[in-house]
């Protein structure tokens, strides 16, 4: 059976503590969960359902379709089991690989070497079989081919994604501790928001949480900016499915939105860098841009939630001054977001001890290794005193 025909495992792996949104964004395409991990969901389909999951997903990284399972006791079984699969089926002998990995096994003190192993096993096949071999070094711009190893298992997966999925293509310029644009999307994901009630987003920097609660509200598939994946550079990639999936998915997405976006910060560059990544993600006149103080962003009437992703003291800004930024954040939710639910995602909770209000989730996430929390506020009380009938 061709590869693009047979069905097989997918794992799908993402960041710590996102697997519960991975979870529902895989169930909502259909494909059911076979089982999950503290960053990675399993689930289970052809290389085309590999294909959608890579254009339709927000929060997952990379798509591995799995190829062959074995055991291998050390780097020669290594290889010799690997020679074996029909890597001339799957992998163009003018093209290029790249293989990753993650391995715990006894045998294998530098990873580095069982890709090596890897690569060798697949290249000299290839050489043999087509009497040329396809280059190979660390870009991830064609075929990745991922090798997992615990013990004595291997599990050998195509990864279809090639980048991982986190590169949108939109960002292009990041400035300083921007937020990963899978982390950004499970954010607004746990807050619930899709698009109804207005998105205020104070001390937005290069603009990854408006940009992508844009993305969300319109519905629009987060792939459809990137033009390359590790799928396209495998043997039998059929460009008229693929177009196909992306006219379905641009066919689906709105064209405008009810909810107003607003993206401020103190910085200048910040907004300009901002401003572009939007144009670029095509979401540029979704959003209002300003730049101000966070205190003194426009809060519209009607409601909806407000989101800050203040520095906490890991990466940039000192501690003493962070300080009573926190506590600004906290009248500023107080005096002017009143029929609100205000979010704070930080990796600080001192700091977030400074905002002086009482939280009503503190939802854990990582940035990186960083343990981090998205806190949310209820802000309605004011707004429901100010409703109160007038006797
Ligand atoms: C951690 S970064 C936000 C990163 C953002 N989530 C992204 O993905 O790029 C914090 C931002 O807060 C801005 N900032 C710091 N103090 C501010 C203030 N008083 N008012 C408004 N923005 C401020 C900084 O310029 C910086 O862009």
């Amino acid at each position: 059976m061709s590869l693009w025909s047979k069905k097989n495992r997918i794992v799908i792996t993402c960041g710590k503590n996102i697997t519960s949104f991975l979870n529902e964004e895989v169930l909502s395409l259909g494909l059911p969960i076979l089982s999950e991990g503290v960053a990675h969901v399993e689930t289970e389909g052809t290389m085309f359902d590999a294909m959608r999951l890579n254009l339709l997903i927000r929060t997952g990284h990379r798509v591995l379709f799995l190829l062959e399972t074995f055991n291998a006791k050390n780097p020669d079984g290594l290889y010799e089991k690997i020679s074996r699969i029909q890597w001339e089926d799957y992998i163009p002998e003018d093209g290029y690989i790249c293989v990753t990995s993650t391995v715990e096994t006894p045998t294998i003190q530098d990873s580095r070497f069982a890709n090596l192993k890897c690569k060798d096993a697949i290249v000299d096949r290839i050489k043999r079989k087509c009497g040329r071999r396809p280059d190979s070094g660390p870009k991830r711009d064609q075929s990745v081919i991922h090798l997992y190893w615990k013990d004595e298992i291997c599990l050998i997966y195509l990864d279809t994604s090639g980048e991982p999925l986190s590169k949108r293509g939109y960002r292009r310029i990041p400035l300083k501790a921007p937020m990963q644009e899978t982390l950004a999307a499970a954010v607004i994901l746990a807050t619930g928001w899709k698009g109804d009630g207005n998105f205020v987003n104070p001390m937005c920097g290069s603009g990854t949480i408006a940009i992508e609660a844009a993305l969300i509200a319109l519905e629009r598939a987060p792939g459809l900016l990137r033009g390359n994946y590790g799928f396209m550079h495998l043997k039998g990639f059929d460009q008229s499915s693929w177009k196909a999936l992306r006219t379905k998915a641009k066919a689906a997405s709105k064209k405008n939105l009810n909810a107003e976006i607003i993206a401020t910060d103190i910085s200048q560059q910040a907004v300009d860098a901002a401003k572009q990544n939007a144009a670029t993600a095509g979401v540029e006149r979704m959003i209002k841009f300003g730049v101000c103080d966070f205190s003194e962003t426009p809060v519209p009437e009607e409601g909806g939630m407000v989101i800050l992703n203040p520095e906490y003291g890991e990466r940039m800004g000192k501690i003493e001054e962070l300080k009573e930024t926190y506590k600004r954040i906290g009248d500023f939710f107080k005096k002017r977001c009143q029929g609100y639910i205000g979010y704070i995602f930080t990796g600080n909770f001192d700091l977030a001890k400074r905002v002086g209000l009482r939280t009503k989730r503190r939802i854990p996430f990582f940035n990186g290794n960083i343990e981090c929390r998205l806190l949310e506020y209820d802000l309605y009380e004011g707004s429901r005193k100010r409703e109160l009938p007038i006797k």
